[in-house]
């Protein structure tokens, strides 16, 4: 195992009950599910060996490990981005980490912009399949804990797509089904290459999950993923992208992505 993920997980092991199962990436705006996290353990990145700092403003920065609809869960509350220049490597750290200490499954989810016409802010989109457009890879250097070429036909798990689009129905939440395209940012795309990423098969785009998800399989633990759609992508409506308006949308769905997610990991396993 790399150094840098057996001294996190030697280190976070220190300081937990029992060993999570499920793992969770928030995204922006949508940490909160990490607060109905009961007998939590919250662990600041800031004092994790070999983690870095977060950035960005809405995002939080720590993993928090307890209990949810009875399982131990792990959640991040808060990410890394290549755009705030941390390397792919530590990119996937978290990923690596929550693997060595444990969790066989990994929810991530993210603020998406809607490419796909038919979506509206406030969807929940399904993540079926992904396009890596950030022009790297995380797995890109010397290969350790899996295979050198992972399958990625199966990227995001059939039986937690299943699991997620019946809960959906259930609790008669709006969702999607789609493919997220990844890109580095930190500049939204231009109209041009909104156009471009649907033409090449995207319905949602954003800044994150294509690394995770690819280490995730690397790893071999079944992904779910989920993107809240929070404003439509360049171009598609005749007005300008803000960050405001991300953090306003996750905002409003916060209720219905908190049930959904809960009702899925209470279906798993
Ligand atoms: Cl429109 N693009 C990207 N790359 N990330 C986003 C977004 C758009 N909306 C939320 N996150």
């Amino acid at each position: 195992m790399d150094e840098r993920v057996l001294q996190a997980k030697a280190w976070i092991e220190k300081h937990l009950k029992s060993s999570p199962s499920i793992g969770l990436i928030l995204g922006s705006g949508l940490g909160v599910l990490a607060n109905e996290i009961t007998d939590p353990v919250k662990l600041d990145y800031a004092d994790i060996p070999g983690f870095p700092e977060s950035t960005v403003a809405g995002h939080e920065g720590r993993l928090i490990i307890g209990e949810l609809e009875g399982k131990t869960v792990v959640a991040m509350q808060g990410r890394f981005h290549y755009y705030e220049g941390h390397d792919m490597s530590t990119i996937v750290l978290p990923v690596r980490v929550m693997q060595a200490i444990g969790v066989e499954k990994l929810i991530v989810t993210n603020a998406a912009g809607g490419v796909n016409e038919a979506y509206q802010p406030g969807d929940l989109m399904i993540i079926n399949d992904h396009i890596n457009w950030f022009g790297t890879n995380p797995l890109i250097g010397p290969n350790a804990g899996g295979v050198r070429f992972p399958d990625m036909s199966k990227a995001y798990s059939p039986e937690l797509i299943a699991i997620a689009q019946q809960t959906a129905e259930e609790l008669d939440i709006r969702s999607q089904n789609g493919v997220y395209v990844g890109n580095t940012g930190p500049a939204y795309e231009t109209p041009a290459e909104v156009r471009m990423m649907r033409i090449i098969g995207g319905d949602a785009v954003g800044m994150s999950t294509v690394p995770e998800v690819i280490a995730a399989r690397h790893a071999e633990l079944d992904v779910l993923g989920v993107s809240c759609i929070s404003n439509m992508a360049a171009g598609i409506l005749d007005q300008p992208l803000t960050h405001d308006e991300v953090i306003e949308t996750t905002e409003q769905v916060k209720a219905d992505f908190l049930r959904f997610i809960k009702a899925i990991i209470k279906k798993i396993n």
